[in-house]
């Protein structure tokens, strides 16, 4: 994808000046430096946009390189007082933290000013460039990737979010029907309101690797070259549910697990826990921690089924799509986003939340039955290429901003 590919005549960021005879200006504001999905559904979009747009990150991180490699210009305006404001803390911080957020409201104002519309793709950018409105008067666009449900979220968050989204934001997209639920549910704005617009990749990343040879690829990937290999790719994260997957080890005696991410948002004791669930179930020898990855499409073909294993709904799930687009067999949790992805016994496996039998029974009947496990994979990857490709998503991610008026 070219940057600039869906630019037709804007080529520089303008200060904006009412007038809207050309494609509008965007400022991005993401709150992560960390690469993680809402970040890489921000990539292509800020590619395509590159040459009327701008990128401000409120934490530095690979990130920020990740879209200056792609053309886009970046900005990082980082504070550390804002940054270490999270969900629990909320109320303890926030007069400790009052005059840094002020600082960055008016920092993300102060920018926005240059543009036509300002794209929240984050809660915390949310909240730091809505507050900013009456200062930029800008279009607010928020591109909500998360179930704001108590399961996910505290009530103040919530509270915050649901005025925010109901006075503030002009403009909101959401990555799943899922998603969209829930905010129905939480501010009472019709699904009108609130475009889906769901994740889109580039399959060909995917189906033009060749892994034809798969103990070579394995050899040069440090994994086992012959045994049975389940792959588990997400940051690790409580709700992620790795301790799942390894809870199922025992009754898999053929079956080594491989868990591809790394504690991105500081789940450190998290993965010390995983290592020590490994020891405890005898499973440790079994179980591979090949850290935070960039060559997903590798990965995903050294496997021979693909876990999904989130505790709780998972918005919409991009490691779905891309083992589905990799042609491995997924097994998905079902709840949430996706549904909207996997059909039962057609593409995929769906396995209830936290259901270890049923993720055995999964694994292992596509271990003893791989004529069902590539049939399942190539309706996947059919469906990924008809359905979840990036000219789809970059066309109605555009179409929003580029109708969004001041
Ligand atoms: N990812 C990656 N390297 C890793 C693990 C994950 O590049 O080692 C990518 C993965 O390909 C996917 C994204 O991180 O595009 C995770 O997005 P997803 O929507 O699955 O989950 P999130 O982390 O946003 O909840
Ligand atoms: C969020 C969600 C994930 C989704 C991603 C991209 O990080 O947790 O489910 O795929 O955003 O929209």
């Amino acid at each position: 994808m070219l940057p600039g590919r869906y630019v037709s005549s804007a080529t520089r960021p303008r200060s904006g000046d009412g007038q809207h005879a050309h494609t509008p200006t965007v400022l991005f504001v993401d709150q992560s430096g960390e690469l993680g999905g809402a970040e890489f559904a921000l990539l292509p979009l800020a590619a395509a946009c590159a040459a009327r747009s701008e990128v401000v990150l409120l934490a530095d991180g690979p990130f920020r390189g990740r879209l200056e490699a792609s053309g886009v210009r970046v900005q990082v305006l980082n504070d550390a007082r804002v940054s270490n404001i999270d969900r629990e803390a909320l109320r303890l911080n926030w007069l400790y933290a009052a005059p840094a957020i002020i600082r960055q409201v008016c920092a993300i104002a102060q920018q926005a000013r240059r543009f036509d519309v300002l794209f929240l793709n984050t809660q915390k950018a949310l909240v730091l460039g809505a507050l900013g409105k009456p200062l930029h008067r800008r279009q607010v666009v928020w591109y909500l990737h998360d179930i704001m449900s108590r399961d996910h979220f505290g009530r103040v968050q919530l509270m915050i979010v649901r005025l925010l989204a109901r006075h503030v934001a002009d403009r909101i997209i959401v990555n799943s029907s899922a998603s969209a639920q829930a905010l129905i549910e939480l501010t009472g704005l019709p699904a009108s309101a609130m475009p889906v617009v769901h994740n889109g990749i580039d399959a060909s990343v995917f189906t033009q690797l060749d892994a034809g040879d798969l103990p070579a690829l394995r050899r040069r990937l440090g994994l086992p070259e012959t045994a049975w290999l389940a792959g588990l790719f997400g940051r690790l994260a409580p709700w992620k549910g790795q301790h799942i997957a390894i809870d199922a080890l025992p009754e898999l005696p053929h079956v080594h697990l491989v868990l591809v991410g790394g504690a991105l948002f500081g789940e450190d004791a998290y993965e010390a826990q995983l290592r020590e669930q490994a020891q405890r179930l005898g499973v440790a020898d079994r179980v591979h921690f090949a850290g935070f990855r960039d060559d997903m499409a590798a990965w995903m073909k050294a496997m021979d089924v693909i876990l999904h294993t989130s505790t709780e709904s998972e918005p919409f799930g991009r490691v779905v799509i891309e083992g589905m687009a990799a042609a491995r067999p997924v097994i998905a949790t079902g709840a949430g986003g996706v549904m909207e992805i996997v059909r039962h016994l057609e593409n995929g496996w769906l396995v209830r939340p936290r259901d270890v039998a049923g993720l055995v029974e999964a694994i292992e009947t596509l271990r003893t039955t791989p004529e069902l496990g590539q049939r399942l994979a190539a309706q996947a990857c059919a469906d990924v290429q008809r359905h979840f490709t990036l000219d789809r998503y970059l066309q109605q991610m555009t179409d929003v901003i580029d109708h969004a008026r001041r």
